[in-house]
């Protein structure tokens, strides 16, 4: 509970409220007031009921429900096996788990490039099914700012993502910075403002120099979300996962961790097992109880069973 001043004139408002009644659902023209007054966004991925309640009591503005699920939950190597059916089924969950962030779901690598209209009813998938109020889509040449362009005609929001683009990092040179000379650099800077022509109501721009980020976001309108991209961005994303140490190793440089879960957890399942095998558990207070009326009848219908 926090306090609030009572500013609701002539209702019967109690002097302590929840913050979570005194907060709004985040919209598109929240988000875009919020840029334009210099508040930091913040967005966090999230794949499940329990990592959007966390996004949710935290307050973050936006969630994505990454494609990196692929890696942080389903166990794959990469981002590219996802398939949309997987990915809409943590989406959903995560929908179930939130209430006022923004909720972006993340288009599956072969889900959007082959034509717009397979764009788009990918799109509509995430909106309809999920409860998504926009997708995400990685790169910013010819095809990804048509399929952007497309979606966002249809009337669904989309996020541009530029700069390291898991989808295609084998392209890239694996998973390392991106646009570290001048010429990628402003490959980079044209192409995001291109994203942002076709209608982008916001762009990630990821693992890149802040240089090329400055550079990038003095030219955008819309808000920018950086990951590895320095501090000038408009928000920054971090993977749940990464931040919390749910995984083994230790992920992008850019990743600051804030708690070692992955270690908590095998230390409770450990724990869990000892007391399992050294019958330290269950105690009594884990046991249900029967009446003595009902265990004695229990007990007598037992004696008249044929023996084992
Ligand atoms: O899938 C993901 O988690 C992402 C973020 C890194 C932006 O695309």
């Amino acid at each position: 509970m926090s306090s609030h001043p009572n500013t609701l004139a002539g209702l019967s408002v109690p002097a302590t409220i929840p913050a979570d009644a005194m907060r709004l659902p985040m919209t598109m023209p929240r988000l875009a007031e919020k840029h334009r007054l210099g508040e930091k966004l913040v967005m966090v991925t999230a794949y499940d009921f329990p990592s959007a309640r966390a996004a949710e009591a935290a307050a973050v503005d936006l969630v994505l429900v990454g494609d990196s699920g692929a890696m942080t939950v389903l166990g794959h190597d990469s981002t590219v096996a996802v398939t949309v059916e997987e990915l809409l089924v943590l989406a959903k969950a995560v929908r179930r788990g939130l209430s006022n962030p923004f909720m972006v779901g993340d288009l599956p690598y072969g889900s959007y490039e082959i034509s717009d209209e397979q764009a788009v009813a990918t799109a509509f998938r995430f909106v309809k099914e999920a409860g998504c109020d926009a997708v995400k889509l990685e790169g910013c040449g010819p095809m990804s700012v048509a399929r952007a362009r497309a979606i966002v005609q249809a009337g669904i929001p989309v996020m541009g993502h530029v700069g390291l683009t898991p989808q295609t990092a084998t392209a890239l040179g694996g998973y390392r910075a991106q646009a570290k000379d001048a010429g990628a650099a402003l490959k980079l800077v044209e192409g995001a403002v291109a994203l942002e022509e076709a209608g982008c109501f916001s762009v990630v721009l990821e693992a890149i120099p802040s240089i090329v980020a400055e550079a990038t976001v003095e030219r955008l309108h819309v808000p920018t979300i950086g990951i590895g991209a320095g501090p000038s961005t408009a928000g920054q994303v971090l993977v749940f996962h990464d931040l919390l140490g749910i995984r083994e190793g230790r992920g992008g440089k850019f990743v600051q961790r804030y708690a070692d879960l992955q270690e908590e957890m095998n230390a409770g399942v450990a724990a869990y097992a000892s007391d399992v095998r050294t019958k330290v558990y269950p105690q009594a207070e884990h046991e249900y109880a029967m009446e003595p009326a009902e265990a004695d009848a229990l007990r007598a219908a037992l004696a008249q069973l044929p023996p084992a």
